[in-house]
């Protein structure tokens, strides 16, 4: 039985493409698993305006975005232990999985092959939607919900519960060696920033690659040792046969596989968490073969990778570059990340 108040307030898409609506819904059903948290931050990400847009399948309009949640716990069910009421806790892109897979048994419920819930679009198993964060309060599953580490403020924490897992976890499975490993950084944007930094504190050379001849200064600020401009060869030629590892995060759609593995040293690894509204485009199997090379992909990260990204970032002083704005103003804050405004990533705030 529910004892607060089942209904919050969301800023929500009504429509493909269209500004948020301001209106009054209903949290999810009430149970022992529940968590219910006060939010005070929610980070926008490139997969909510993907999302709002429905570039990559229908969105169950009215739906609530935003899957960067920090805020206050206000609530816990009986099987709820590691957190309490008062704790900031935050969520990311996933509120729920089947627990019994072989993916979740194996500590992987990124991978759920039977029911992946996402933040927000997804339904729980009674129908009730899963709603993210755009919104006042926010209830889910507390399996999915992680505390902010004590020295880390509310409005920074946000942002490490996709960009930052979605980056880290990728380069932390893929055995860099500090003061060998030399891992290019593709699309320096949200999550780019912050696989620049973890890949750094990582103990790696970093080169940043992007699109944006304009980033030079800015991703070197960052912590990028070098830079290579998509559209000058020489800085290309320069790294020929030179990088460990590549971690895409965003291309554009006249990406070419040879391109980029011609950048990598034999046994060299591609890892793709870039999610674009194309399709990836064919390679030619020599190019692959040649240097055998490790073309695979990554999903957000596993509970575990989440509480150790938290411990990692707050240890080597991690920080998104983020500027704030009102939730009340969160129609602006997608119309400036439409227009590429962002340096790194826009966090809105109740
Ligand atoms: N795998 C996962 O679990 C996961 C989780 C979260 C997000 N994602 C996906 O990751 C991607 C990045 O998200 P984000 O929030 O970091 O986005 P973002 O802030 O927009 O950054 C993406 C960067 O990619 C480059 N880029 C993207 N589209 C481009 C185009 N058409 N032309 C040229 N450059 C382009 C740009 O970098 P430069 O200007 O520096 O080239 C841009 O800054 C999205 O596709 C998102 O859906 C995946
Ligand atoms: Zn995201
Ligand atoms: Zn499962």
């Amino acid at each position: 039985m529910s004892t607060s108040n089942d209904n919050f307030t969301a800023w929500a898409g009504v429509q493909r493409g269209k500004p948020f609506t301001k209106m009054e819904l209903k949290l999810k059903e009430w149970d022992a698993d529940s968590i219910e948290l006060n939010i005070t931050h929610c980070g926008l990400c490139a997969s909510d305006v993907h999302a709002l847009d429905e570039d990559w399948f229908p969105s169950d309009f009215p739906c609530v975005f935003g899957h960067e949640i920090v805020g206050t716990v206000t609530r816990i069910g009986e099987n709820v232990k590691h957190l309490k009421v008062g704790d900031r806790a935050g969520v990311g892109a996933q509120s729920g999985s089947c627990h019994q897979c072989e993916a979740c048994l194996d500590g992987q419920p990124n991978l759920c092959l039977e029911d992946y819930l996402y933040t927000f679009g997804s339904r729980w198993p009674n129908g009730d939607k899963t709603y993210g964060g755009f919104a006042d309060k926010w209830r889910g599953d507390h399996r999915f919900t992680f505390k902010v580490p004590d020295d880390m403020t509310s409005e920074i924490a946000a942002t490490f519960f996709c960009a930052g897992i979605t980056t880290f976890a990728p380069l932390r499975r893929a055995n860099i060696i500090p003061g060998e490993s030399v891992v290019g950084i593709m699309g320096i944007g949200g999550l780019g920033h912050f696989a620049v930094q973890f890949a750094k504190a990582l103990g790696a050379k970093v080169i940043g690659i992007s699109h944006n001849e304009s980033k030079r200064d800015i991703a070197l600020e960052l912590g990028c040792d070098d830079y290579i401009s998509v559209n000058d060869k020489e800085s290309f030629d320069k790294y020929n046969n030179g990088l460990t590892h590549i971690l895409c995060t965003g291309t554009s759609s006249d990406f070419a596989w040879h391109t980029y593995f011609a950048l990598l040293k034999i046994n060299g690894h591609f890892i793709n968490v870039f999610s674009p509204t194309w399709d990836l485009p064919g390679m030619n199997s020599f190019t692959l073969f040649n240097k055998q090379i490790k073309v695979y992909a990554s999903k957000i990260g596993t509970p575990k990778e989440m509480e150790d990204m938290l411990a990692f970032a707050a240890e080597n002083k991690i920080k998104p570059w983020i500027t704030t704005y009102k939730m009340d103003d969160v129609n602006k804050a997608i119309e400036d990340f439409r227009a590429g405004k962002a340096r790194f990533r826009f966090v809105l705030e109740n």
